[in-house]
C-alpha cells in the first residue's frame, strides 16, 4: 500500500524510497523529449512543489497526463527517489497519474506569470493557490498559535466576547447596525420592535465584556473578529478585521507596556522559529528586510515616550506634513511612521495622550489633562497596538461618560463593576493584520486576510 502524504512531508525526507500517494494540484507541466513528462504539484501543506516525473509508458499519457496543465487536480502514486536533478531534493517516479479536476489551459486565470495583488484581489477564490496567498495562510495561522500559546503559558483564560453587542466601545460612531426589520422600513420602526428589542450592533472591540472577566478572573485575553464602518480607504484599514485583546486586574499602564512589549517579541520569535520556508519566501520577493527587521525587533528593548515629547520631536522636526502637528491632536500616520521610522528607528511606546481625543474609558491621569493610553508603532507600520489603563474610579467614569456624549444608563452594568471590588486593571488591542503585514512585508492590509471588506467592496 502507498503511504497517502502531504508534500511537505515528503519534502523533509520522508518515505525516502517507498511508494506514496499524494493529491494536489499542478502548477507546471514541461514535456521532455526522452519520452515523459515533469509534473510540478502543491498540495498547499507547504510553499515548494514537489516534481512528479509521469513516464509516456502510463495508460492514460496520451489522452488525460499530456493534456495537464496549470490549477488540475491531480492524485499521484509511485516512488519517492531522491532527485539527481537541480532545485529539488526528491521527486516522484509515478505509477499512475489520476485526473480528479480538470482546468481548461486557456481559461485559468492563474498562469505562470506573476500576477499583480490588486488583479489577485478579483479573484479571491483562486489566489490561495499562488505562493504569497498559500503562504500568507500559513503564517496566519504560525501567529494565530503563538499568540494562543504565548497567553496560555501565562495563565491568561481566553474568552469568547460576543459578536453582537448593545454599546460602541471606542465611542467613535464607526458601528455596523444590525437588525431583523424590513431594511426598507426601519427608518419609520420604532428599535424597540427590533429584534432585541433596542438597536444592536457589530462590535467594533471586546475590550469592556473582558474586563467583565478579567475583574473576576484575573488575566483574559479575547481574540476574534471586529467591525468599523470607518470610510478609510488606507493600505492600513478594514471594515472586518481580527483583534487580540488581553485585559488584566491589578496592572497599571507600566505593567500594561511590558506585556506589550514581551507578547510582540515573542511572537516574532515564533514565527522566525517555526515558519523559516514561508519567511524566507517573503524575505526574498516582498521585502529584502522583513526577516532582519523581526530579528532587530525580537532583540531590541522599545523606546518609551509620553505623547507630549512626541509632539515635540514632530514640533521641531522641520518636516511639511500633511496634517500640521500640534499638541492635542491625534496622531496621524505620517506622524507615527516619522517618529518610528526616521527618529527612534525601532518600535516605541507613546503614552499619555491627550484626554480630549481618547474614548471614555482611559484613566485619568494626576495632571487631569492626559490619560493612561498607549500606543506601540512599529516601522512601516505605525499603530500596531492600541490599548490603556481604565479608569477603575467611579465618580472620575461617571464623569467621563458624560463628558464624552454618552448615557450612563447604558452603562450601567460597567460603571457597576467599579462600585463592587473594582481594582486598577488595564488591556490593549493588537490588530492582527497590522501583525501580519509587519511579519510579511506586505505593503497593502488586502492581501493579509482571506475577504478583505473594505468600502464597495464584498464580492466574495
Ligand atoms: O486602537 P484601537 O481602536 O483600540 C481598541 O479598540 C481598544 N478597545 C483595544 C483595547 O484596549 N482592548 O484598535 C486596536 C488595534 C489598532 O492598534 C490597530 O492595530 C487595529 O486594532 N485596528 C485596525 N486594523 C485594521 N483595520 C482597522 N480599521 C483597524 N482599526 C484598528
Ligand atoms: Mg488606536
Amino acid at each position: 500500500m502507498a503511504k497517502q502524504a502531504k508534500i511537505a512531508q515528503l519534502l523533509k525526507g520522508q518515505y525516502l524510497d517507498e511508494e506514496v500517494s499524494i493529491q494536489g494540484w499542478v502548477r507546471t507541466k514541461r514535456d521532455s523529449k526522452g519520452g515523459f513528462s515533469f509534473l510540478e504539484i502543491n498540495d498547499g501543506s507547504c510553499l515548494k512543489n514537489i516534481q512528479v516525473i509521469a513516464p509516456s509508458d502510463l495508460d492514460n499519457y496520451a489522452d488525460e497526463v499530456a493534456r495537464l496543465g496549470a490549477g488540475c487536480s491531480v492524485s499521484v502514486e509511485g516512488r519517492l527517489l531522491e532527485s539527481p536533478g537541480k532545485g529539488q531534493s526528491v521527486e516522484i517516479q509515478a505509477a499512475s497519474v489520476k485526473v480528479v479536476g480538470w482546468a481548461a489551459g486557456d481559461e485559468y486565470p492563474l498562469q505562470k506569470k506573476r500576477h499583480s495583488f490588486e488583479f489577485l484581489r478579483e479573484i479571491a477564490h483562486l489566489r490561495p493557490r499562488t505562493n504569497t496567498f498559500g503562504a500568507i495562510a500559513r503564517i496566519r495561522n504560525a501567529a494565530s498559535a503563538a499568540i494562543h500559546q504565548f497567553f496560555q503559558e501565562r495563565g491568561f483564560v481566553y474568552i469568547h466576547t460576543p459578536v453582537l453587542t448593545g454599546s460602541d466601545c471606542e465611542g467613535a460612531g464607526e458601528t455596523f447596525r444590525v437588525t431583523s426589520l424590513d431594511p426598507q422600513k426601519l427608518s419609520q420602526t420604532d428599535p424597540t420592535a427590533d429584534f432585541f428589542g433596542r438597536p444592536a450592533y457589530l462590535t467594533v472591540s471586546g475590550q469592556l465584556e473582558a474586563e467583565i472577566y478579567a475583574l473576576a478572573l484575573g488575566n483574559v485575553y479575547t481574540f476574534g473578529p471586529t467591525f468599523r464602518a470607518e470610510n478609510s480607504n488606507t493600505p492600513r484599514h478594514l471594515a472586518e478585521f481580527w483583534m487580540i485583546e488581553p485585559e488584566m486586574a491589578f496592572c497599571d499602564i507600566h505593567c500594561n507596556m511590558d506585556l506589550a512589549e514581551e507578547f510582540l517579541r515573542s511572537v516574532f520569535r515564533s514565527m522566525l522559529e517555526k515558519c523559516p520556508e514561508d519567511m524566507d519566501f517573503f524575505n526574498q520577493f516582498i521585502d529584502k528586510t522583513v526577516i532582519e527587521n523581526l530579528r532587530h525587533v525580537a532583540e531590541t528593548d522599545f523606546e518609551r515616550i509620553t505623547y507630549t515629547e512626541a509632539m515635540e520631536i514632530l514640533l521641531k522636526s522641520g518636516r511639511d506634513f500633511e496634517f500640521p502637528a500640534q499638541w492635542g491632536v491625534n496622531l496621524q500616520a505620517e506622524h507615527e511612521r516619522y517618529i518610528t521610522e526616521e527618529v527612534i528607528k525601532r518600535p516605541v511606546i507613546i503614552r499619555d495622550y491627550p484626554r480630549i481625543i481618547k474614548p471614555f474609558y482611559m484613566r485619568t491621569n494626576d495632571d487631569n489633562n492626559t490619560v493612561a493610553a498607549m500606543d506601540v508603532l512599529v516601522p512601516r507600520i505605525g499603530e500596531i497596538i492600541g490599548g490603556s489603563q481604565r479608569e477603575e474610579r467611579y465618580d472620575v467614569l461617571l464623569q467621563r461618560i458624560r463628558e464624552t456624549g454618552l448615557d450612563p444608563e447604558e452603562y450601567w452594568w460597567y460603571l457597576d463593576l467599579r462600585k463592587y471590588g473594582t481594582a486598577p486593571h488595564s488591556g490593549f488591542g493588537l490588530g492582527f493584520e497590522r501583525l501580519i503585514q509587519f511579519i510579511t512585508g506586505m505593503s497593502n492590509i488586502r492581501d493579509v486576510i482571506p475577504f478583505p471588506r473594505t468600502p464597495k467592496n464584498l464580492e466574495f
